[in-house]
């Protein structure tokens, strides 16, 4: 189809995701990218981007094995293009399954497949849901089994203790769009529209340190968040609340690092409460931090991982549940279910695209590229801080964020009129027009987020950087005139 054909298709049939879809037509056109290779997109013009996003966070190998994993997709599609794990396994399941068991850290040796990162989220709650159903039914069976113990077995089971359903997340973050994972998500305009949401979610500070006062130590910061979170159980009922859903660095509001102690800290509270901890790994997963999962480089020991995007970097989709010996231990009796399924969790064709996707990833050497070169990365992005109206540079690993504000000394923030001239009206088409696909998000104070494909070099680097500081003295300036 020629451009012109499908632009006019786009216009009239495709619903794009999150996107203004009146805004397209005489003044501009809908951006359709026809081709990839390494870090680099083209669209139906003929034009070079440099994703800086690797899609969406997710294109953790670069777009360049297409063939190698096509080859990998093609074998399966001959040998069994699709079963169910609805009763069944098949060996890609079972192979990819025993793979994520080996990389995920501690016992986390169970895996649950979905078809992508809000699935993960939705199935890890009610997974911590039914746990709790399934723990106390086991135990009343077992209690039940002993003479000495059936009397108490049998007063418990008429009078059940409130029934843990409940979640707490964070503020601003983001895990996803279905009514579960969207109830978990912190982002208040996201929420809005679908109210009522699934009971119930309360969310709890996030690890943002640039607003805090400036006195305050990260010691005082670490105990902060932990009294928060300790408050918010107690005020929802500890015995009612089964999930704390979190990822191991925050993404919306702009790669939220933890402060020292903090996951300790976390997991200290899940304990004492008796709380399943989640690790939202559907970014942090696969490479992104430098390690297999950022649970390793934070050693969070969650109970449960939910995990996407780069488990296959994005070339099918797929996302796994992965969950700890103890999480699975219920399940195990010969009449117990996790009541839940979808029928593409575990696609053959999907499993043995993250199979080779895990291959290429090891043999390639893609997360010992993110080590060697993050801190080049980081001080090269960290220039930037030059620039008046880029107020913090912060991530790690291939995971950056660099924070917009008005006044570097005070820090004080755009308001919602001005961030809708700078980031949409000037920052987002700017960027595009130079080359650089990037993500000015605002969901938080705003920020622009740079999480490129993990096979960067410095040349990639190099790019980046530059492109944001030519646009980026632009915007100054613009803020200067107060335009
Ligand atoms: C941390 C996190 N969790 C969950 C999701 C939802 O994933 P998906 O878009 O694959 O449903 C995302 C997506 O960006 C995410 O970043």
């Amino acid at each position: 189809m020629a451009t012109i054909d499908l632009q006019q298709n786009a216009q009239d049939h495709l619903w794009m995701h999150f996107t203004r879809m009146g805004g397209f037509g005489e003044s501009h056109d809908v951006p359709i990218i026809v081709k990839g290779d390494g870090c680099y997109l083209w669209d139906s013009n003929g034009k070079k981007y440099l994703d800086a996003l690797a899609g969406l966070f997710s294109v953790n190998i670069g777009y360049g094995y297409g063939e190698e994993i096509g080859q990998a997709a093609l074998e399966q599609m001959r040998e069994l293009p699709f079963y169910t794990n609805w009763s069944y396994a098949h060996p890609k399941a079972i192979e990819l399954a025993t793979e994520l068991a080996s990389l995920a850290p501690g016992d986390l040796n169970r895996v649950f497949f979905v078809s992508g990162g809000s699935e993960a989220v939705e199935a890890a709650w009610k997974l911590a849901r039914q746990y709790y159903v399934a723990r106390g039914e086991k135990q009343i069976k077992h209690a039940l089994s002993e003479p000495e113990t059936r009397h108490d077995a049998i007063v418990s089971a008429t009078q059940r203790g409130p029934h843990r359903y409940k979640a707490i997340a964070r503020h601003i973050a983001y895990h996803g769009t279905t009514m579960g994972a969207l109830s978990i998500n912190g982002i208040p305009a996201l929420r809005a529209a679908f109210e009522p949401l699934v009971p119930e979610v309360r969310h709890v500070h996030n690890t943002n340190r640039y607003h805090r006062p400036s006195a305050e130590t990260e010691q005082e910061f670490t105990q902060f968040l932990l009294d928060d979170l300790e408050q918010a159980i107690l005020a929802m009922g500890s015995e009612t609340v089964c999930l704390v859903h979190m990822e191991p660095v925050q993404n919306a509001g702009g790669c939220f690092l933890p402060p020292e102690g903090y996951w300790r800290g976390v997991r200290a509270i899940c304990d004492e409460y008796d709380i399943l901890l989640s690790a939202d790994e559907v970014i942090t997963g696969f490479g992104r931090l430098g390690y297999w999962f950022g649970s390793e480089r934070y050693d969070i020991k969650p109970d449960i991982i939910t995990s996407a995007k780069g488990l296959s970097s994005s070339y099918g989709p797929i996302g796994a549940v992965i969950a700890t010996d103890r999480v699975m231990e219920p399940f195990l009796d010969a009449t117990s279910i996790y009541s839940h399924g979808i029928t593409f969790g575990g696609h053959p064709v999907m499993c043995a695209i993250a199979l080779k996707n895990i291959e290429i990833m090891k043999r390639d050497g893609i997360i010992g590229n993110v080590r060697d070169k993050q801190d080049v990365f980081r001080a090269k992005l960290e220039t930037l801080l030059d620039l008046p109206i880029v107020g913090d540079v912060r991530g790690t690993g291939y995971f950056y964020a660099v924070e917009l504000v008005k006044d570097q000394e005070t820090r004080a923030t755009f308001d919602d009129d001005e961030c809708e001239s700078l980031l949409r009206g000037f920052l987002s088409p700017a960027l595009f027009a130079a080359g650089l696909i990037c993500r000015q998000d605002d969901r938080g104070d705003p920020v622009i987020q740079i999480s490129p494909p993990l096979i960067a070099g410095e040349a990639e680097m190099d790019e980046i950087v530059g492109t944001l500081g030519t646009v980026l003295a632009e915007a100054t300036k613009r803020m200067q005139l107060g335009g």
